[in-house]
């Protein structure tokens, strides 16, 4: 049986999204490692918008419909030029209230977090066939092979927005420092000329950090290992339709077991921006191995 003695979700009352409502100033909650649940703050569809809770809207190529910022193209969808614009309204709506959420849930940030995609999941995560590096049913931290970060923080706001009762179902694990002790003596350093390689090739976006090629092996390892997906500590915990959460992706090991129809919002925050600098990956990795990561 999984270890249940991971606590992690601590629950808020907001039932407004704007700056009039109750919770602020709850960085440390978020930095500690907590996922911060708000079981009463649903995203409102207009009823002629919950036609786009449909995977048919998928282009199916991309695995989400997405707006990209600054500029708010919508990507991954297909449909009337109508359609797509009212889809898009519907997903920039979604940004907007939760960079405002963001904001003042975690004030300290003001100034230093900055937009990512904001994206429409639509697909029943439940069967969905992948690779195992991709699948996100099993318990990992966030990190991307092509998009190197550099020991910036990936902050997601995520909101259940499915009508017919469905939650979404996930798996939270153990602590950061616990899950890179647990892994780091089997990580490598990467090859020499690897790093510059691969960006020169465009593999990469920019040059990967030793930090990036931490993370990604820390996700790896992870979703490689069906003894540690099968019985290191966890919780199940179940995101009901109307729920909002916020979490440190990059931080709280998590998997999406099941569940259909999501809004996510993605922010970057540099480490130095964090109100404890020293609770990030970053921090965190630099100081177990003993030497900065770059
Ligand atoms: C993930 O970030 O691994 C997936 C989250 C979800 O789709 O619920
Ligand atoms: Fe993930």
């Amino acid at each position: 049986m999984p270890d249940t003695r991971v606590d992690i979700v601590r629950e808020f009352p907001d039932t407004r999204w704007g700056d009039d409502g109750p919770t602020r100033g709850v960085e440390a909650v978020l930095e500690d490692g907590n996922v911060l649940s708000f079981p009463q703050l649903p995203f409102a569809l207009a009823e002629v918008e919950c036609r786009f809770l449909d995977e048919r809207w998928a282009d199916g190529k991309a695995k989400n419909i997405s707006l990209r910022w600054p500029g708010g193209e919508l990507r991954g969808a297909a449909g009337t030029r109508r359609d797509l614009a009212e889809l898009q309204a519907l997903i920039a709506r979604f940004a907007e209230l939760s960079e405002a959420f963001a904001l003042r849930l975690f004030p300290h940030y003001r100034g230093h977090l900055r937009r990512g995609n904001t994206s429409l999941r639509p697909t029943q995560v439940a069967g969905r066939v992948t690779s195992w590096r991709k699948d996100d049913t099993r318990l990992h931290v966030d990190a991307f092979p092509s998009n190197p970060m550099h020991g910036t923080r990936l902050l997601r706001v995520f909101c259940n927005v499915n009508t017919s009762g469905q939650p979404r179902e996930w798996r939270v694990g153990e602590p950061f420092a616990a899950h890179a002790r647990r892994y780091l003596p089997s990580i490598t350093r990467p090859l020499p000329g690897s790093a510059w390689l691969m960006n020169a090739l465009g593999i990469t976006k920019r040059r990967r950090t030793e930090y990036d090629h931490v993370m990604l092996q820390l996700h790896d390892h992870a979703k490689a290992d069906l003894e540690f997906q099968r019985s290191s500590p966890q919780a199940r915990v179940d995101f009901a339709p109307g729920t909002t959460w916020v979490v440190y992706s990059d931080q709280v090991l998590h998997a999406a077991m099941a569940g259909q129809h999501m809004l996510e919002q993605t922010f970057y925050l540099d480490v130095e921006h964090l109100q404890r600098p020293e609770t990030s990956p970053l921090r965190t990795l630099e100081h177990l191995l003993r030497r900065p990561l770059r």
